[in-house]
């Protein structure tokens, strides 16, 4: 049996320490997420995305009473910023996530599968996507999908013959 390790660069700063574009990019997310439509939840997720011809989308997560129809705030923004302009490169994503008391004091992470869909917007524009995740207490941050998903599948991984 082999072992191997694989690494994943997170860094962690506070908010005053971030440029004042990435500032402004957390702060549309944290205003997303106050129009989030989380009944069932009351989880309310916003995302804002920063696109190399300098537009701004943003999207929250939008629930339904069948639960799985529903969508993750980083995908209804990451599609209406791919929709809109499909050209442009995605470079900066910021997600911020409340609750009924507020902010969250920790850091909220992509689930799996918006993980995938990011993974595939970095492969489509060839173009790593730095992620910001706000917290109150701390912002994580990283420099490409792949930080978040390690042996991911992609494209490549269906050419079984290499
Ligand atoms: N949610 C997001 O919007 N983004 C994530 O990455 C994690 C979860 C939403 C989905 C659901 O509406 C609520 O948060 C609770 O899971």
């Amino acid at each position: 049996m082999t072992e191997k390790q694989i690494t994943a660069k997170i860094a962690f700063c506070a908010l005053d320490e971030l440029s004042e574009e990435e500032k402004s990019l957390i702060l549309m997310a944290k205003i997303a997420s106050s129009k989030a439509y989380a009944p069932y939840s009351s989880f309310q997720v916003g995302a804002a995305v920063l696109l190399d011809n300098g537009e701004i989308l943003t999207g929250n997560n939008q629930e339904n009473a069948a639960y799985s129809s529903g969508l993750c705030a980083e995908r209804v923004a990451l599609f209406y910023a791919n929709a809109r302009f499909p050209e442009a490169k995605v470079l900066t994503l910021a997600i911020a996530a409340q609750n009924m008391i507020g902010f969250s004091n920790q850091p909220v992470s992509p689930c799996g599968s918006c993980r995938q869909v990011l993974l595939e917007s970095e492969n489509r524009y060839k173009s790593k996507i730095r992620i910001l995740l706000y917290g109150a207490e701390e912002i994580a941050i990283v420099d490409s999908v792949r930080d978040l998903l390690p042996l991911s599948f992609d494209v490549s991984s269906m050419d079984i013959t290499d």
